[in-house]
């Protein structure tokens, strides 16, 4: 593979984003009704869309072949922002251009209409980090932007940005993509690549990609290079460190058994081949609260239904079942201390084992 999968991937339409249907269609109806706003603020967590979603909204802008708000991909405006050399697209990294000077620049480079579009584009990225000083200078820009220019801000971090910029400006809130979602695009993705991986390759992928479409996508690529055209399981679980569903579930088993011994001994098996103690934990933890919702009421196992196989959804149902919510609890309880500890400590499996004894002895 010569392209990393996430930038091959990149959607070049809105018909190709995944998730953020509110965006998208309201986005849509800007174009459409010739509405556009000048200044934008896209926030939401990472690998989620909203650098892409800039990038398309600026090709639809300048576009010269729009059809039905959806840029062309093939004119000159559509191929150099697809290529990155479009001078009336600006793009910041205000993590490294932090300051009232670079403001002051772009504050210049405004003044220039556009080259040969119809609009510039300044996409300032992570924009919470800009400094105060140049937050003010921002907001004097965008108080009275000049006719031809469009800002979208980019953050991750909204308590940060003054509120004074964000009532100039027409917020839209990304979501993290659902692992139904995640699943959906990596199939498309290896059915592309010509890549051989199973439902459980992929949900593991998906729900370890905590709702950031790059990183599942980036976990995939990690994958491919390593195992080539067939993926395994195992082979998600020792190239990524990641633990599968199924080894979770195992673990459970032995805890609700109250099997200390198999316990202790499931824990050193894992690290001797080479598996992440604070992936299994952290996995452990999810699962287990998903039990104490469950265990509220059998019926929320609906909350579920993404993530689990309906294989899956019977296990944990007749696990629940067989368990007290005060045990449920202690574990939880015990589990969380455990995960805290390890951050600090040299030897990440010896708190869980401690919480591990803490509880079944
Ligand atoms: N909603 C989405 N639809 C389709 N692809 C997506 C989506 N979100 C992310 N991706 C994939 O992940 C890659 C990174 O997405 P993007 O750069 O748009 O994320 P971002 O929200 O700007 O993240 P960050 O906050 O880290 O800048 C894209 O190139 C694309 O492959
Ligand atoms: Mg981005
Ligand atoms: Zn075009």
């Amino acid at each position: 593979m010569s392209t990393v999968l996430y930038r091959k991937y990149r959607p070049q339409k809105f018909s190709q984003v995944i998730g953020q249907v509110h965006v998208v269609q309201t986005l849509i109806n800007a174009l459409k009704e010739n509405m556009v706003s000048h200044g934008y603020l896209f926030f939401g967590p990472r690998g989620s869309g909203k650098t892409s979603i800039a990038r398309l909204l600026a090709k639809s802008l300048n576009c010269l072949n729009l059809k039905l708000s959806e840029p062309c991909g093939s004119c000159e405006n559509c191929c150099e922002i697809q290529e990155n050399r479009s001078v009336d697209l600006v793009e910041i990294d205000a993590a490294s251009n932090r300051g009232i000077d670079d403001i002051r620049a772009l504050k210049e480079d405004i003044k220039f209409a556009p080259f040969k579009s119809n609009y510039k584009i300044f996409v300032i990225d992570e924009v919470h980090q800009l400094t105060k000083d140049a937050f003010n200078a921002l907001l004097k820009t965008l108080e009275e932007p000049p006719s031809h220019t469009i800002f979208i801000l980019a953050t991750t971090d909204i308590e940060k940005v003054p509120a004074t910029i964000l009532s100039r400006v027409q917020r839209f809130d990304f979501k993290k993509i659902t692992i139904k979602d995640i699943k959906f695009s990596l199939k498309e993705i290896i059915k592309k690549e010509g890549v051989q991986a199973s439902e459980e390759v992929l949900g593991i992928i998906a729900l370890n990609a905590s709702g950031s479409l790059r990183d599942a996508q980036s976990m995939l690529n990690q994958v491919i290079s390593f195992s080539g055209k067939t993926i395994k399981e195992s082979d998600v679980e020792s190239v990524l460190g990641l633990v599968s569903s199924v080894m979770v579930s195992r673990f459970i088993e032995l805890l609700i058994k109250k099997d200390l011994k198999n316990s202790l001994i499931f824990l050193t098996d894992l690290e001797n081949n080479g598996h992440d103690v604070e992936n299994l934990l952290k996995s452990t933890i999810e699962y287990l609260r998903k039990m104490l919702i469950i265990k509220v009421d059998f019926d929320l196992v609906s909350l579920f239904k993404e993530e689990f196989s309906d294989e899956e959804k019977k296990i944990i149902l007749g696990q629940t079942s067989i368990v007290d919510a005060i045990f449920l609890k202690k574990l939880m309880d015990n589990f969380l201390i455990a995960q805290n500890q390890m951050k600090y400590s040299d030897f990440p499996k010896i708190p869980l084992e401690l919480a591990v004894i803490e509880c079944l002895m």
